[in-house]
């Protein structure tokens, strides 16, 4: 299922102002995340950096991370932001996280200010994942 204009807007605005509350002091580079849920609500999270690099967390972990505490499990579509002139594709480890919550066709949006740059579906990002099938469940 493809994502209404209005819905893109809402996940665009969402994601741009919580990309404003980046903790991004190392570097400088905040990203904003809006998670929008299966009952059609939006969830949003930014990069949060420490002063010991390896503990910051990612956008996606947060949006992620408050779709959860919010009682929401599905990912109906992801969006991220942030500026610059690559694409801020989601890291690998985010795509996981992603994945845990979403499925193959899940689309997943790369934005910059008030425009979509590209749409991927989870699958084109994360190929031949690892999910609780594997598992053997
Ligand atoms: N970052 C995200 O939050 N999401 C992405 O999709 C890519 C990278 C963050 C991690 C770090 O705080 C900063 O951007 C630079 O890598």
């Amino acid at each position: 299922m493809t994502l209404s204009a209005d819905q893109t807007q809402k996940l665009l605005e969402a994601a741009a102002a919580v990309r404003g509350h980046a903790h991004a002091p190392y570097s400088k580079f905040p990203v904003g995340a809006a998670v929008l849920d299966d009952q059609g609500r939006i969830h949003v999270g930014c990069n949060v950096e420490n002063a010991s690099y390896p503990q910051g967390t990612c956008a996606e972990t947060s949006a992620i991370a408050a779709m959860v505490a919010n009682g929401g499990r599905r990912i109906r579509a992801i969006l991220v932001t942030a500026e610059g002139e690559g694409l801020c594709t989601p890291c690998g480890a985010c795509r996981q996280r992603i994945s845990e919550h979403a499925d193959d066709a899940t689309p997943v949006l790369v934005a910059q200010g008030d425009r979509v740059r590209a749409t991927f579906t989870l699958e084109q990002l994360l190929p031949h994942s690892f999910g609780p099938e594997n598992l053997g469940r």
